[in-house]
């Protein structure tokens, strides 16, 4: 690999960019490219088949264009489609999965973290397999209106807290009359949807309501980015500014102007991609 690497970055569209926020802090020595396949958003709700398909589309697109690693900053496609393309991959893949069991390990083995996701997600039992490898119990709750929600920008208000409240409440009070009930009263929250660490303040207000304390939320973002720094560790230092190219499969204009809330600073240009699936 070169001294400044490239790493690619790969989202079904925006929800990646709290990745690359991540990536940006902790290797601020790489140069980037990110990818979001919004034309094909959202994957959640897609079958394992498709969202393959797309992401073996985008590790090629990516590749083609110089990237020696790619970050599949996307729950959904590192749960279904990562461990299928990873022999095949022509440069290392890190997905978020492992690293967001990892962020939630803090919490006492054998607890229970209730994990937020997508249905394709939840239906993968990804995250009940690496919380299980990290030593925890998991909860799995697809959240199907999270995803559009954010997309149209509601991560604040009453309609957006009533149904993280219908969502969180069933998953987080531990029913009186069963005994073992309470110890699978989740003691963390992973947030497994790169989509979701825009919700993060409103849904710690809704979980520290029902469950009566604070419940900690975790994200896979800076986990992952910790773990791309271990296998590129010539990247952590600054060289100045890191160069980013942001690619999108639908509307160019729409990305720059949705990007900025997740990657937390502007996007000036975009450049419309076509995937060749
Ligand atoms: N980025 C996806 C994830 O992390 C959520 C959005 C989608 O459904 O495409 O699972």
């Amino acid at each position: 690999m070169s001294k400044r690497p490239v790493i690619g970055v790969f989202d079904s569209g925006f929800g990646g960019l709290t990745v690359l926020r991540e990536l940006l802090r902790h290797l601020p020595g790489a140069d980037y490219l990110y990818l979001g396949d919004s034309a094909h958003l959202p994957y959640g709700s897609k079958s394992q088949a498709a969202v393959t398909r797309f992401t073996a589309s985008a590790i090629r697109e990516l590749t083609s264009r110089g990237a020696e690693l790619i970050v599949i900053a996307c729950n959904t496609a590192s749960a279904l489609a990562l461990a299928s393309l990873e022999a095949t991959s022509p440069v290392p893949l890190i997905g978020v999965i492992g690293p967001g069991a990892e962020a939630a390990a803090a919490a006492p083995a054998g607890s229970t973290a209730l994990v937020l996701a997508t249905e394709a997600t939840v239906a993968s039992h990804a995250y009940a397999h690496a919380c299980a490898a990290a030593g925890l119990n998991a909860v799995e709750k697809a959240c199907p209106l999270f995803v559009p929600l954010v997309e149209e920008g509601w991560v604040s208000g009453a309609i957006t807290e009533q149904i993280a409240e219908v969502y969180l409440r069933d998953v987080l009070i531990a029913d009186a009359h069963d005994p073992e009930s309470a110890e699978a009263t989740p003691s963390v929250i992973v947030l497994g949807c790169t989509h979701y660490p825009l919700l993060r303040p409103l849904l710690e207000r809704v979980a520290e309501r029902i469950a009566g304390i604070p419940v900690p939320v975790v994200d896979s973002a800076e986990a992952t980015a910790r773990r791309t720094a271990q296998l590129l560790p010539y990247a952590t230092a600054a060289l100045g500014e890191p160069r980013i190219a942001f690619f999108a499969t639908d509307s160019a204009a729409k990305f720059a102007r949705l990007g900025p809330q997740f990657l937390g600073r502007e996007i000036d240009h975009v450049e419309h991609v076509d995937l060749d699936d």
